[in-house]
């Protein structure tokens, strides 16, 4: 892509352990709160759930060799917890580490680099029935997990991840309701939030002596907010959403602690300790953004917290999830962690969208929605880095068609196209678009 500088851009695809894995009951694992989420009737679309995904715990080898076939380098994958430490705390599962450290193999046999995310939202469900991130003793585990992991692959993967995208696992799975553990709950959802952030620093922590060399960083999503209108109202209302999705994740991870306006709204105590803050303002060496989509919001006074509600505005593109497309929020927020954050690393760890593709009778996935989706966001991405953004890579969400959490098995985000019925993977046209554009930066920036 035009504009997309540097030899050492790592061009990768991403996908996490539940949505992929299946085999939830093979080799020790032990169940996580998703596998029950999913299986509480009318949690999830369709009933789907993630006991046989993409069975990629079994057909890894086949999609490492697509990551191979798409030219990409880097692939960013979660351990799942569960997997490693069924228990959340306690006896190591020995055939679960096996796992990764076959995968990672595999991987850098395929002169794949891994990039390796610790927890992407199963937690072990022993964990939830002991209040799960509502109490301080699973950020205690989270780290010591992390350190088991570290240990076996860190002579290995150099490239860590604490968390993905902590306000889902708060907000979404604690305040709304809509993921696991299913809570609507405004004090469980503050304090599942600072947990997690303190989760954060104490596993930042923890990799860095278990793996030195290792280099680290957290993964969070976000989106730009603009006011509705012009009234004093609306642009307050965006003040919220800001503070709600932005700045409540980032002000703390950059040592500002939490923003004053939002623990206010809230009106929930924080359960700090003294150090805590230092703790989840541990330096990083690089920060994940995951974009989607941008947020336009109008004041909401009866609504939930942070009384701001999404505005549709008329003929914009929307993805199958009903998702506004705007390249320019991507490019806006790389730099807006550049210059307000000072974040000296950045990837886009996550970026993509969901459309309702089928094999056509001659055998292809045609997508030509997506394929625009990702050609726009990687302009936005090659904008941003030539105004600055420290952009070392790009990862799309996603390598496969997966089960999208409370939306199950309908939302395909792949440029792999996967039959659940058969678990065959057809390359999609995005996906070859996406090896062309990783083809052309390579053979550009080479020699
Ligand atoms: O599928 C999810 C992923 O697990 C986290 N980020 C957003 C993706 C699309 O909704």
């Amino acid at each position: 892509m035009k504009g997309l500088p540097c030899l050492t851009f790592a061009w990768g695809t991403a996908t996490s352990a539940y949505q992929i894995e299946g085999a939830v009951a093979e080799d020790g694992r032990g169940p996580s709160i998703w596998d029950t989420f999913s299986h509480t009737p009318g949690a999830v679309d369709n009933g789907d759930h993630g006991d046989t995904a993409c069975d990629h715990y079994h057909r890894w080898p086949e999609d490492v060799a697509l990551m191979k076939e798409l030219g990409t380098d880097a692939y960013r994958l979660s351990v799942a917890w569960p997997r490693v430490v069924p228990g959340g705390d306690g006896p190591v599962n020995a055939a679960g580490l096996d796992f990764y450290d076959r995968l990672v193999d595999g991987l850098l046999d395929a002169g794949i680099t891994p990039s390796v995310t610790l927890y992407h939202w199963d937690l072990p469900q022993a964990l939830q029935d002991r209040g799960g991130w509502t109490v301080r003793e699973t950020a205690e585990h989270l780290a010591a997990y992390a350190t088991v992991v570290a240990e076996r692959l860190g002579d290995r993967v150099t490239q860590w991840a604490t968390l993905n995208e902590p306000l889902c696992s708060g907000w979404i799975g604690h305040l709304e309701g809509r993921m696991a553990p299913g809570l609507t709950d405004l004090t469980a959802a503050v304090r599942a939030s600072y947990h997690l952030l303190l989760a954060h620093g104490l596993t930042t922590q923890a990799v860095r002596a278990a793996a030195p060399g290792a280099r680290i960083g957290l993964v969070t999503n976000h989106s730009t907010v603009t006011p509705a209108s012009s009234r004093p109202e609306d642009i307050a209302a965006a003040t919220r959403m800001d503070g709600h999705t932005n700045r409540w994740w980032l002000d703390p991870v950059y040592g500002r602690g939490f923003p004053a306006d939002m623990r206010e709204l809230y009106g929930v105590e924080l359960p700090e300790r003294p150090g805590d803050l230092e703790t989840i303002a541990t330096p990083l060496d690089w920060h994940g953004l995951n974009y989607y989509f941008p947020a336009t919001v109008a004041d909401d006074p009866a609504g939930p917290v942070p009384y701001a509600t999404e505005v549709r505005l008329p003929d914009v593109p929307r993805t199958g999830m009903d998702w506004q497309i705007d390249a320019g929020g991507l490019e806006a927020f790389l730099l807006r962690l550049t210059e307000d954050y000072g974040v000296r690393k950045l990837y886009v760890t996550e970026n993509g969208s969901a459309f309702p593709d089928t094999v056509g009778p001659d055998g292809l996935v045609h997508d030509p929605d997506r394929t625009r989706y990702l050609e726009q966001h990687l302009a936005a991405c090659a904008s941003a880095l030539r105004k600055g953004a420290p952009l070392a890579g790009y990862y799309a969400w996603s390598l496969l068609d997966n089960f999208e959490w409370a939306y199950g098995y309908d939302k395909r985000f792949g440029l792999v196209h996967v039959d659940y019925a058969t678990q065959r993977r057809t390359v999609k046209t995005s996906g070859r678009r996406y090896a062309d554009i990783v083809r052309a930066h390579r053979e550009a920036t080479s020699g």
